[in-house]
């Protein structure tokens, strides 16, 4: 079924997106079109969802499978009074709106991979890609973009080892009409309480301890990092900025831009 702002809106009348939804059949990427839209002035909580992207972006240049029909793609806009320094709370606080949108949804928790995947076992079904527009200390607007696997069957055989769906999860087909609904009402919630009265800087520690109460990787978990030439260590929580600290044998480090990998315990 096509995805309709007209069947949307009314399950969102109380919050910022209501009447800034915008849903299209195909485009390159809903992440692209919210950016051009921003730099034209769109408001915040303007909303770009699509059926099928054909050039759907991943983090680091990577390649985002946006069958049509399967799939959530959307981009939200966001104007944050916030310094680009501080933006990773973005991405946090959309992870965790996904995580609560399916757990209430499906009734199964999800994991959260720092930065911005969400995972079932050791299978990625979402990520988010935030992009920003900002100056030295201020960020004029921000794109939160969401990519979630709904009811996909299949994947090609590069990826199958590493993604999931909803659906393989379940064994069943979800609407997608009901998930956006839920994921755009806990995206308010949660952006609402960060953005109350500017006071980010207040809100964040309560943002980055949820975060940690969600994700298996936030502690403990033995990983190896992909930045720079890439290390190995054991995660030990999130800094003040939501960057994740890992000690190593060299001592403690903070992975600044990288992802992170499980490291299996050797046989
Ligand atoms: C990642 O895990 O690498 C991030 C994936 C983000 C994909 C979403 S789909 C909607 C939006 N438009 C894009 O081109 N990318 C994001």
């Amino acid at each position: 079924m096509i995805l309709s702002a007209r069947e949307l809106d009314p399950l969102i009348r109380q919050t910022i997106f209501y009447g800034k939804v915008f849903c299209f059949q195909r485009v390159d990427s809903t992440n692209d079109l919210a950016m051009e839209a921003a730099s034209q002035g769109a408001s915040e909580g303007t909303v770009f969802i699509a059926n099928e992207q054909t050039h759907g972006r991943g983090r680091g240049g990577s390649f985002w499978h946006s069958d049509p029909d399967a799939g959530i793609y959307l981009s939200v806009i966001l104007r944050p009074r916030l310094s680009p320094a501080d933006a990773l709370v973005l991405s946090l606080m959309a992870g965790i709106a996904v995580h609560n949108a399916v757990q209430s949804l499906i009734g199964i928790s999800p994991d959260l991979r720092w930065p911005n995947d969400l995972l079932f076992g050791a299978k990625k079904f979402a990520g988010i890609l935030t992009e920003l527009n900002a100056d030295a200390d201020q960020i004029h607007y921000a794109v939160v973009g969401i990519g979630i696997n709904v009811n996909q069957q299949l994947f090609s055989p590069e990826i199958s080892e590493i993604a999931t769906s909803i659906h393989l999860i379940t064994g069943k087909s979800w609407p997608r009409t009901g998930l956006l609904a839920a994921l755009l009402e806990s995206l308010d919630g949660e952006y609402r309480k960060l953005s109350m009265h500017n006071e980010f800087s207040r809100q964040r520690p309560e943002i980055l301890r949820k975060f940690e109460s969600l994700s298996s990787y936030a502690r403990r978990k033995r990983v190896r990092v992909h930045e720079g030439e890439g290390y190995e260590g054991t995660t030990a929580g999130l800094d003040d900025r939501g960057f994740l600290r890992v000690q190593t044998q060299n001592g403690m480090r903070t992975v600044f831009s990288g992802g992170v990998r499980e490291l299996k315990p050797q046989a």
